[in-house]
């Protein structure tokens, strides 16, 4: 299965354009400090470009931002900002964080408990005692009931146009969604690039969530969403956000 190509990381941060990754991050800087008011260095887990670790590093942290992508590294590494980008596999370098997050379906790329047991297992042995993990994933009951549906996606950037088709398969037995993306980018006339990639999500239960933490050593502290982090998730939410803290 390709995920995150080079053509489709090349187009990532068009495909982005809309995501208002500067109110999210401006919510995540007040959730840290209100969970963690003495919190300086955070690791950005699945940095991916490195957007949100540039933004939280404008918000006054000492930001990394690890990611095993080396497209997306690259492309993390060309932003001016103070934050540092490194690959996932060199991620022992981060000697100590007082906060890991993994924003924007980081976990949910993770199917199986392994590679996410890794990833809990890695970010416990960087915290402090009460140190704050942060991330979202989509929530098995929204998914369940909504239903992934056929979607398209258009993004228009002067001359330039993308089109992204989007067919998921349900794989109900296995709590995933397989995604096929059809992306059409063209200039004027003339087509730059037609390609596609299958991107495999998986959902969680809060019951499982609560589970994996406490094997990893962390207490679930909030389940909701990045708009109201102690608000309980609902069946209206496709995403959401948990906040755990290292026992
Ligand atoms: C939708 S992108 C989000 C990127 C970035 N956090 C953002 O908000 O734009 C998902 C990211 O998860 C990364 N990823 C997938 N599997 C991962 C894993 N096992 N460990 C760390 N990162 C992973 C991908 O390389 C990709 O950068």
């Amino acid at each position: 299965m390709t995920s995150f190509g080079p053509a489709y990381v090349a187009l990532y941060d068009m495909l982005y354009s809309d995501k208002p990754y500067e109110a999210e991050a401006a919510r995540l800087a007040d959730l840290i400090r209100a969970e963690s008011p003495d919190a300086r260095r955070v690791v950005d887990y699945g940095t991916g470009t490195g957007r949100y670790a540039q933004l939280l590093s404008a918000h006054g942290f000492e930001v990394v931002g690890v990611e095993p992508n080396p497209h997306m590294l690259a492309l993390a590494r060309a932003r001016d900002t103070t934050a540092q980008f490194l690959p996932l596999a060199e991620r022992d370098q981060v000697e100590g964080s007082d906060v890991v997050c993994a924003l924007f379906d980081v976990v949910s790329y993770m199917t199986d408990n392994s590679t996410l047991l890794d990833f809990l297992r890695w970010a416990h042995s960087r915290l402090p005692f009460h140190g704050l993990l942060i991330f979202d994933c989509w929530y098995g009951p929204a998914v369940q009931t909504q239903g992934p549906e056929r979607r398209w996606k258009e993004v228009t950037q002067k001359d330039r146009h993308l089109l992204r088709l989007t067919s998921p398969e349900h794989r109900r037995d296995d709590c995933t969604v397989l995604i096929r993306h059809r992306v059409l980018s063209w200039e004027r006339d003339r087509v730059l690039g037609d390609f596609t990639e299958e991107h495999l999500l998986r959902y969680f239960f809060a019951h499982e969530l609560r589970l994996l933490l406490e094997n990893a050593g962390f207490a679930l502290s909030t389940l909701g969403t990045l708009q109201a982090p102690t608000t309980p998730p609902t069946v209206g939410n496709w995403s959401t956000l948990v906040t755990a803290h290292r026992r």
